[in-house]
């Protein structure tokens, strides 16, 4: 029943799911073994980050991380349709709130993705327009990422289900590179190395 209205609701407003043309890019992550042969920590701990950066800027991620007031979709990062705005704490306005549509869990006949805690992350953690060396200063500064310290930021990376959902998008996304271990292991290496932020 509820997924019979759910279906409606989301036919109504966005009409047919339509799958993205899938991008080209690179689908694995590089291991921090990898990495070995550069011998300078600090240029090795960049290089690490930059291989991390491909998780950073994919479009799973910035597209719950946007400049502005709306979430972003698809590969091309288009804006929300229908339009909703994060509203106060991420979670839309009080009309139009994500979980109205986005549910506990992918659905995949209507294409929307879900989670028990989809939202948007804060105005201050926003990824979108930005180069990898300006994302790398922001996720290690606690004013703008939570006021996480940098082995919690390495936990969250790679063990956060909400952010584990990029790898699991559901019907016509691409996955993010590699896997959520995977990444984990690239953001504890960097960490380790003296987190260092590329040029
Ligand atoms: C009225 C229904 C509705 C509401 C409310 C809604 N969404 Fe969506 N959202 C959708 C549908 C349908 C899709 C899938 C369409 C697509 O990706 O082309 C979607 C896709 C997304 C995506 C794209 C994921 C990706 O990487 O492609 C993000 C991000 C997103 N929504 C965030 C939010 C956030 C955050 C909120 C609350 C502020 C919200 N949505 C509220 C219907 C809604
Ligand atoms: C459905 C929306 C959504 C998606 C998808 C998403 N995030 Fe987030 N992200 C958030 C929210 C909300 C927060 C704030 C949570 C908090 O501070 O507790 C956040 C915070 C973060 C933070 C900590 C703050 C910061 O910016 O440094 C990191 C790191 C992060 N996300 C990484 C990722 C990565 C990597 C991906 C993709 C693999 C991703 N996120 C995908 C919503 C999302």
């Amino acid at each position: 029943m509820r997924i019979t209205v759910l279906a409606a609701l989301v036919a109504l407003l966005t009409g047919t799911p339509t799958a993205d043309a899938v991008s080209e890019q690179s689908d694995s992550l590089a291991t921090p073994e990898s990495f070995a042969a550069i011998a300078d920590p600090a240029a090795r701990s960049a290089a690490m980050f930059v291989e991390l950066g491909k998780v950073l800027t994919n479009p799973r991620c910035v597209n719950c991380h946007p400049a502005g007031d709306r979430p972003r979709q698809g590969e091309q990062s288009r804006l929300h349709q229908p339009p909703v705005e994060r509203g106060a704490d991420g979670h839309g306005l009080p009309a139009m709130h994500c979980s109205i549509c986005h549910q506990q869990a992918n659905f995949d006949p209507a294409g929307v993705p879900g989670h028990p805690e989809w939202h948007l992350a804060p105005r201050e953690m926003a990824w979108e327009g930005k180069t990898l060396a300006e994302i790398c200063v922001q996720i290690k500064d606690p004013a703008r990422n939570g006021g996480r310290s940098l082995e919690a930021l390495v936990h969250h990376i790679g063990t956060d289900t909400l952010v584990g959902w990029a790898w699991a998008p559901g019907f016509g996304r691409k996955p993010a590179p590699g896997t959520q271990q995977e990444a984990g292991a690239l953001a504890e290496a960097w960490v380790k190395t003296g987190a260092v932020c590329p040029n």
